[in-house]
């Protein structure tokens, strides 16, 4: 285990970049608050690449919730226990002012699959993602990049953008991971009391149930939660809800009728 190498602007990840004389780079992008999920998507890029990349960087433009931005949780000096644990070779972690020198002029937008689901209940959310990952790959100009399956539709928008702009990198999807009630992993998630955190398996529950969306509706209401979406895309089942103080995402394959995982 060794200790990754810590830059903290653009213009060094440049210099680095530059120099750097392998055949592959892996790169998980992410918000910190590392968890399990992420430490999936760091193995995966530790064993099929020569370098692996992690960026920690909480992207203000994606956040349309001034509290969800400003209670994003932060554990820096366990993110960087994980990072040297998985192997991650470099941690990028830049300033707002840095990467956003042009203070967002220039933004990257999709006006398709980004107007359904988070994207007509967060406005601009995906033009922050898109951005942030945009410059990101500039920066790190990996060959392979790695998203969790949980978020769904940033990973379909992520391959759509590539394909768009003709970019070399190859977007891997990685199977999303659960705490043992099936509740998919997620930052947000060390914001729920145990109480919540017990009741919020409930959204995995109905995502593999049989049922109509607003069968699961009615479901989750009951047990507490606001529930922004139960929606069908892209042969997927797609939930957003409310939890106390957190959103919680979550989707499932349909299968032949059936919504399942698998
Ligand atoms: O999935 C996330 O953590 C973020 O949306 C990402 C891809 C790191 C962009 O800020």
């Amino acid at each position: 285990m060794s200790t990754p190498q810590l830059i903290t602007t653009t213009k060094e990840l440049q210099n680095w970049r530059r120099n750097l004389k392998v055949a592959r780079v892996g790169f998980v992008p992410t918000m910190g608050a590392l968890h399990e999920g992420h430490a999936r998507l760091l193995e995966q890029s530790r064993q099929e690449n020569e370098i692996s990349v992690l960026s920690i960087y909480v992207n203000p433009t994606q956040f349309n919730n001034p509290e969800d931005l400003q209670k994003y949780p932060k554990t820096w000096e366990q993110d960087c226990k994980l990072a040297a644990d998985k192997g991650v070779d470099v941690i990028f972690a830049p300033e707002f002012s840095d990467i956003y020198f042009d203070n967002y002029r220039y933004k990257i937008q999709e006006n398709k699959d980004s107007q359904v689901l988070c994207g007509a209940h967060r406005p601009g959310h995906f033009d922050g993602v898109l951005t942030i990952v945009m410059k990101l790959f500039q920066l790190v100009k990996p060959h392979r990049a790695y998203f969790g399956e949980k978020d769904f539709q940033q990973l379909r928008l992520i391959q759509g953008m590539v394909q768009s702009f003709f970019m070399d990198i190859e977007i891997v999807p990685v199977r999303t991971v659960r705490e043992e009630s099936g509740l998919a992993m997620s930052s947000r998630n060390q914001r729920l009391s145990d109480e919540q955190r017990k009741l919020a398996s409930v959204i995995y529950e109905n995502l593999q149930k049989n049922l109509s969306a607003e069968e699961i509706k009615k479901n989750l209401s009951q047990k507490g939660l606001q529930v922004d979406y139960v929606e069908d895309h892209w042969n997927r089942r797609f939930i957003a809800a409310h939890l106390g103080p957190v959103r919680l995402i979550d989707n499932a394959e349909v299968i032949e009728g059936f919504h399942n995982e698998n």
